[in-house]
């Protein structure tokens, strides 16, 4: 590990006080290479040790090593890993072999990190930091605010919103008449939707975001394939076109809510909500959250889900809290 100061605290988390980390890059796609672009400005506080792809990158030069295998990736002895891989065996690996070794992680990648729990837990309780902020929401700060409010006291009752840019940016093609094919090609071509856009179309992406709110929220989380979640092939496209001659507007709506008992009800579903709906007004890859406390605060956050600048945006935000040693 390269020069870093541990400060003991009374809890398992540890604060770092780091000088300058030693990073290797999961993955340079459209989350990555937004992070890369701007921690290349930082060479006092970053030094990019390993950038790892599924093919070869022969034109890349530089000091960098542009690497294909995340084993020789992770013996480059980084300090920090940011996974910005998609859901696959390898990105699940890659994350288990660096809470085993205790590099710090800072994941984009919602659906490893929701099926794996126990990777958090045991990054905790070895005092190093496992943080997925662009996780949920891209660049709107859902699971952020979630952190601040449970920190000052305050009892989740329910959070709703529209939690995947892809398939709103879908539905609102839809509903201009284009056919499904050309609008997940546009959703891909945008840079919001992955090479397999399946998650994002069954709902199961804003099911693994659920899942990662209500740990946040609760400390415990469905999981996420328990998780009822409509697919949008199960409407016509028709059915979208027609439903906005009529007012209406369809949404892939996440729900979550906890009973008096403590139960918590977790879905995904399509509704077409009135055209004035606040979640029916959130357009293109935008996301919108209700966050409502037993307190009565009811706090909405809005803004740009998915794409490079706000999900890399997010990423930035969880390096500069390890860098300067702050919460998660
Ligand atoms: N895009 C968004 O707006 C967004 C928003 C929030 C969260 N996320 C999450 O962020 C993660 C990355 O998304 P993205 O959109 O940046 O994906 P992407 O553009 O498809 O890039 C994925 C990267 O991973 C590399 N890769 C894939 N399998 C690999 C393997 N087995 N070994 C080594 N490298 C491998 C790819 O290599 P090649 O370049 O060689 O193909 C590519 O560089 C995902 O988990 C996604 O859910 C994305």
């Amino acid at each position: 590990m390269a020069n870093l100061a541990a400060l003991e605290l009374d809890r398992p988390e540890t604060v770092i006080s780091p000088a300058r980390l030693r990073v290797v890059l999961l993955g340079c796609g459209t989350v990555n290479t937004g992070v890369l672009d701007a921690l290349e400005l930082m060479p006092d506080r970053i030094e990019i040790a390993a950038v790892v792809t599924r093919r070869r990158r022969p034109g890349q030069t530089g000091r960098t090593a542009w690497l294909t295998d995340i084993r020789d990736a992770f013996d480059t002895g980084p300090d920090l890993v940011i996974d910005g891989l998609p859901d696959c065996p390898a990105a699940e690996k890659a994350l288990d072999l660096a809470v085993e070794r205790g590099i710090h992680v800072i994941s984009a990648n919602k659906a490893v990190i929701a099926r794996r729990p126990d990777l958090e837990a045991r990054a905790k309780a070895k005092g190093t930091r496992f943080a997925y902020s662009a996780a949920v929401g891209g660049g709107v700060p859902v699971l952020e605010t979630l952190q601040r409010l449970t920190a000052s006291g305050e009892t989740i009752q329910s959070v709703r919103g529209v939690l995947n840019g892809t398939s709103n940016f879908v539905l609102g093609l839809l509903e201009q008449g284009i056919g499904f094919d050309q609008a997940i090609a546009a959703a891909q071509a945008a840079g919001f939707a992955e090479a397999d856009p399946s998650a994002d179309i069954d709902g199961l992406d804003a099911a693994a975001k659920l899942a990662l709110i209500a740990r946040k929220a609760y400390g415990t989380a469905p999981d996420t394939q328990s998780i009822p979640a409509d697919s949008l092939l199960a409407i016509e496209p028709g059915q979208v076109c027609g439903a906005r001659e009529n007012g209406l507007r369809y949404r892939q709506v996440a729900e979550l809510s906890r009973s008096e008992n403590g139960d918590l009800d977790a879905r995904v579903r399509l509704i077409a909500l009135p055209e004035d709906h606040p979640l029916a007004r959130v357009e293109n890859e935008e996301n919108s959250v209700e966050i409502v406390c037993e307190s009565g605060l009811k706090i909405v956050l809005h803004g740009k889900g998915a794409g490079q600048a706000p999900t890399a945006g997010s990423v930035l935000a969880d390096i500069r809290d390890l860098l300067s040693g702050g919460e998660e």
